[in-house]
């Protein structure tokens, strides 16, 4: 770090000029990533006596560490020439690991929290170490973007964020769903790249690989505590709630995405069919433990994405607008994205029977 101490000061105030990073990490819009809290204790009183044989063994895989060592720096890491970048990557690679960042972290409090409060030894052993994991990606990001003169305020960020509560079986949906999406992300970017390394635009993509591997375990970790309670997965309603939390997490994702043009054009990157290859990576995975997964080959799937993500583009502009064109500009975007969602939520969805063993390696 610090290679190009006499430029980095200025670089640093150019930069901190024209991204408040902090304020980025912060906001609190449906699309950013959040921050859980949950009833910790009814977490803390979960049993894992029916998956204790795959429980022991995923424990004793997290507990063994294997990426102890891989959020470092080596000489893999390339020099990134920040001011040789075109503004708008800049902005949108900027944009991406402070959301990456903030979502990791977000997780690590999470973890954390429960880890402290708990008093089960199980559930506060698995915490621990995916806390742990947390900590580490999050870091690993800081430092990237300290190189650009930009940092996360992690400290700050924990007291000044709000904080969403959800019950506990909407952090297994959510956190398990954004676990396996996260890993599918991952190692879809690492794969792409794999074949054409001259687009591999920042370093911190060669160590998406082992990266993903941590995602993967949490979200197994996730995958054995929904087994622990068969309603979780099997009641009418729950049913109704994953399909809710599918839809929800993906056109999230979807309407993310697209707000990085330049980001996905330098990756050399189609977004819709990038989005695509996360759904049916996550969706494969998720047969693990879901019994319903949403149709994204559907007819309507793709075309109500669109539709949503315009919505979102037009709520964005009328946010600028003033008086009551801004009002008018907003009502209308809101019900067209709400009407997009519905659309999407009620395509039919396909049924699949979980499989007797829960557990998955990562295999893409
Ligand atoms: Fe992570
Ligand atoms: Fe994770």
């Amino acid at each position: 770090m610090n290679v190009h101490a006499t430029t980095h000061d200025e670089l640093h105030a150019e930069i901190a000029d024209k991204f408040d990073t902090d304020a980025m990490a912060q906001e609190s819009t449906l699309l950013n990533p959040r921050f859980y809290t949950t009833d910790f204790d009814e977490l803390d009183r979960i049993d894992v006596t029916p998956v204790r044989e795959e429980w022991d063994k995923l424990i004793g895989q997290m507990k063994a560490d294997p990426n102890k060592g891989h959020f470092k720096k080596t000489e893999a890491w390339d020099k990134v020439d920040w001011d040789a970048m075109e503004p708008g990557l800049k902005r949108e690679l900027i944009d991406f690991l402070v959301s990456s960042c903030t979502a990791e972290f977000s997780g690590c409090v999470l973890y954390k929290e429960m880890k402290r409060r708990g008093k089960n030894p199980d559930i506060c052993e698995l915490f621990n170490y995916m806390a742990r994991d947390e900590a580490r990606h999050a870091g690993f990001i800081n430092d990237a973007l300290r190189e650009a003169g930009v940092a996360v305020n992690l400290g700050f960020l924990t007291k000044a964020k709000k904080y969403t509560y959800f019950r506990p079986k909407f952090i297994y949906y959510a956190t398990y769903l954004s676990e396996k999406i996260g890993y599918a992300r991952y190692i879809t970017i690492y794969r792409h790249l794999e074949a054409n390394p001259d687009k591999r635009f920042h370093p911190i993509f060669k160590w998406f690989k082992e990266w993903c591997n941590d995602e993967f375990s949490h979200g197994e970790a996730f995958a054995l505590l929904m087994r622990t309670d068969p309603k979780l997965t099997e009641s009418f309603v729950n049913k109704l709630w994953i399909r809710f939390f599918l839809t929800a997490v993906y056109s999230t994702m979807y309407v993310r995405d697209h707000a990085r043009p330049a980001f996905h054009e330098a990756l050399g990157v189609d977004i819709d069919w990038y989005d695509q290859e996360v759904f049916r990576k996550t969706s494969t995975i998720a047969r693990q433990v879901f019994p319903v997964e949403v149709d994204i080959d559907h007819p309507r799937w793709m075309p109500n994405l669109k539709r949503m993500e315009r919505a979102f583009r037009k709520m964005e502009a009328a946010e600028k607008a003033t008086g009551l064109s801004k009002t008018m500009g907003k009502l209308t975007a809101g019900a067209q994205a709400a009407f997009a969602f519905a659309s999407l939520y009620l395509i039919p969805v396909k049924k699949t029977t979980p499989p007797e063993s829960v557990r998955l390696e990562p295999a893409f």
